[in-house]
């Protein structure tokens, strides 16, 4: 067997590809090893950058920079896969405001270039979406208690209207990609999934203000700055650790039903920036310091899915908890922590 997973040298892309690596499966990653993102974060960008190649590389995985735009370079990437798993995006509302253009040709194209090939080659091929396609009306629906908001019922499910509330060019790009999955499926009898996913986290995510929050918390508790948190720190999210996510994806593989599903952690794994800070000062025994901005355009104050449809049809669930994924993440920061120093002191 022969996996073919793009943005295979992003965050989720490498556990992907280290998940299939340990099952003996060949492995091709396809990322054209964008520097936007990292750029902003302030971290040493190449050594940054570098580093899931250089891990992926030894660990045998075959790397091609491309890009997914480039539909038959990326067809010739595919050839004699068996499975594709699509992580390649850009993934920040902020830089989709900043970068339209570059939002859509990456989350629209990119994804229907990726279809395509799935459909031409009859393989099975899983998309990564965001709960952001739900939209931020949710914030309407919210109760505030001391660290945390909570909401009745605390989950939600597939069947949520989406696109509510104020949206932007990421919403847009993500929530069409899904909409050609859908188109795919239902047109051509493609075996595609599109995961609504939660917030994620683990090792060899470069998280910044961007994307990536309980990384960035971590990396900044290790160096001793100061956070900023927009809004009141009370926003939630299931967060899903990153090995979890790769199970979810060859759950797919295994059971093929098409659809859309909600990947997360579910209340179990459910936690306030607050609260989150709190873990991470207790395992790591430093204190954080916080700083206040006011919330972004866009953002969505709660989010738990209900993943009951994941459970059912993929016989997929969660298994890392958060304090065990937490301390982790903490232990490949402060492994790492050259890395960020070294960007952050030339700034
Ligand atoms: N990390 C999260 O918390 C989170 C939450 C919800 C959804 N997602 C989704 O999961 C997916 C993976 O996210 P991630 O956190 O691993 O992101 P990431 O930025 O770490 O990885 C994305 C990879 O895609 C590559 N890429 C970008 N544009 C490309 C292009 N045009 N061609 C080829 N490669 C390209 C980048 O170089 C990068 O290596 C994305 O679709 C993202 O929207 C992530």
């Amino acid at each position: 067997m022969k996996v073919l997973i793009t943005g295979g040298c992003g965050f989720i892309g490498s556990h992907a590809c280290e998940y299939y690596v340990k099952k003996g499966i060949d492995v091709v990653a396809y990322d054209n090893m964008t520097k936007h993102e990292l750029m902003r974060t302030g971290y040493a960008t190449d050594a940054a950058r570098n580093y899931n190649w250089e891990f992926l590389r030894k660990i045998g995985v075959a790397l091609i920079k491309g890009d997914v735009c480039n539909l038959d370079k990326l067809m010739k990437a595919a050839d004699g896969c068996h499975f594709i798993i699509h992580t390649a995006a850009q993934p920040a509302m902020t830089i989709s405001m900043e970068s339209p253009a570059l939002d859509f040709s990456t989350n629209v194209l990119g994804t229907f270039n990726v279809l395509e090939i799935a459909r031409r080659l009859k393989i099975p091929v899983v998309n990564c979406a965001t709960i952001h396609v739900y939209g931020n009306k949710i914030n309407e629906t919210l109760k505030e208690e001391p660290t945390r908001y909570i909401r009745c019922p605390a989950v939600i499910d597939e069947n949520h209207p989406t696109m509510e509330g104020t949206l932007t060019p990421l919403h847009v790009s993500k929530r069409a990609a899904e909409l050609y999955v859908q188109t795919y499926i239902e047109t051509y009898g493609l075996e595609a999934a599109s995961f609504r996913l939660t917030g994620l986290y683990g090792p060899r995510q470069f998280g910044g203000e961007d994307h990536g929050w309980v990384a960035n918390f971590v990396i900044r508790t290790i160096l001793e700055m100061p956070i900023r948190i927009y809004g009141t720190g009370k926003q939630v999210r299931d967060i899903l650790y990153a090995s979890d996510v790769a199970e979810a994806f060859d759950a797919f593989y295994r059971k093929r039903k098409p659809g859309i599903y909600n990947i997360g952690g579910g209340t179990d794994h459910s936690v306030s920036l607050l609260e989150c800070i709190k873990l991470i000062e207790e395992i790591t025994g430093k204190k954080l310091t916080t700083e206040y901005g006011a919330s972004r355009l866009g953002d969505l104050q709660y989010f738990v899915c209900d993943i009951s449809k994941a459970k059912r049809e993929l016989g997929w669930e969660p298994t890392v908890s958060t304090k065990e994924g937490v301390s982790r993440l903490i232990d490949w920061v402060k492994e790492s922590e050259s890395i960020f120093r070294r960007g952050l002191r030339a700034k």
